[in-house]
């Protein structure tokens, strides 16, 4: 897609078919448009889901970040306005919510500029696709204005480019649930190859603790190499896990979500984590793991009763440890 900035005017729909995207398929909240500008909801999400590092993430509804935007046609130029406490700059070049929209201008040949305003309720660095709901939402927002010239595969790609600023590599395990909803397979992102999966009733109870862990340094810490039998391992978890979803056969999902590569090294940074792992199965999870590269914890649950004694028993593990916390629990975000 490499189109020349000038290529199209801002309030038209362009006449490329094939960036007309199925508006029943975008997730965030269906916008609220008055006048020029648009308001949309952009979930938080859960890579990884365990065993599917960069491959498998889930959206689901609490919290989320809430965008504001409107179109500027004087000139390319992109403002940013947080109404949040988390201090991020209002800088687009190093505001992720500037990288994607930049994407956007480059590679969409979009010539106008964008002003927009973020109040966002995911902290960054919580290991719940904070930057991700930034750079989705933005592109979302902006789509909407532009009569939804594009299709969802084209703005993961431009919400991709927030993602490289934040953690130096591009991955769409967060940007993809959050702009499709649900739960979702990246099979490759070079060429994007995006899976919607099925899946029965699931509740997730999550907690954060108040650390914050960068993506950049936890991906980091990972080691380079993979024995062929961790592999194998993983291998089987994943697909025992996609399997599960689909056959809506809780049991295999449980059995699946487990670990043997990235978990036994991220996990060192997160204070009690097995200890809470354990005590969430006993009172009924699933199972679960690292959110994204954390320090959140999500457990899943077959019933929002199971969910929410999980969550009490997050609660009393981290006051047992002394930590801060904050815990959700959640539906999926179709
Ligand atoms: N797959 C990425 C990681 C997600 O684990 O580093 C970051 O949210």
């Amino acid at each position: 897609m490499n189109m020349p900035r000038s290529g199209y005017l801002c309030k038209t729909a362009s006449s490329q078919q094939k960036w007309i995207m199925d508006k029943s398929k975008i997730n965030t909240s269906l916008p609220r448009i008055d006048g020029d500008s648009v308001k949309v909801t952009a979930p938080a999400t859960i890579a990884n889901l365990v065993c599917g590092f960069d491959v498998l993430g889930m959206a689901i509804n609490d919290p989320y970040d809430e965008i504001e935007m409107r179109l500027n046609n004087e000139n390319s130029d992109i403002r940013i306005v947080h109404t949040d406490d988390f201090n991020l700059s209002n800088d687009p070049a190093k505001n992720v919510i500037g990288a994607a929209l930049k994407a956007m201008q480059e590679e969409g040949g979009v010539a106008c500029g964008f002003d927009v305003t973020v109040k966002k309720n995911i902290k960054p660095g919580s290991g719940l696709g904070s930057s991700a709901a930034s750079s989705a939402g933005a592109v979302v927002a902006a789509n909407q204005l532009l009569n939804n010239r594009f299709s969802n595969e084209d703005l993961v790609r431009f919400a991709m480019h927030g993602e490289k600023l934040a953690s130096g590599v591009k991955h769409a395990d967060n940007i993809a649930p959050c702009i499709y909803g649900g739960i979702t397979l990246i099979r490759s992102i070079h060429p994007l190859d995006i899976v919607q999966l099925s899946f029965p009733p699931l509740f997730v109870a999550v907690v954060h603790p108040q650390i914050e862990v960068k993506t950049s340094d936890a991906r980091q810490i990972l080691r380079k190499e993979v024995q062929l039998k961790d592999a194998i391992r993983q291998w089987g978890n994943i697909a025992g896990l996609v399997a599960g979803f689909i056959k809506q056969d809780y049991a295999l999902i449980g059995r699946s979500l487990e670990d043997v590569i990235i978990e036994p090294v991220r996990s060192i940074l997160i204070p009690g984590f097995y200890e809470l792992k354990q005590r969430a199965k006993e009172a009924g999870a699933l199972g679960g793991g690292i959110s994204g590269s954390g320090p959140s914890i999500f457990m899943l649950c077959e019933t929002e009763k199971i969910a929410k004694d999980v969550e009490k028993e997050m609660q009393l593990t981290f006051d047992q440890i002394g930590v801060d916390y904050k815990t959700y629990v959640s539906t999926v975000k179709q």
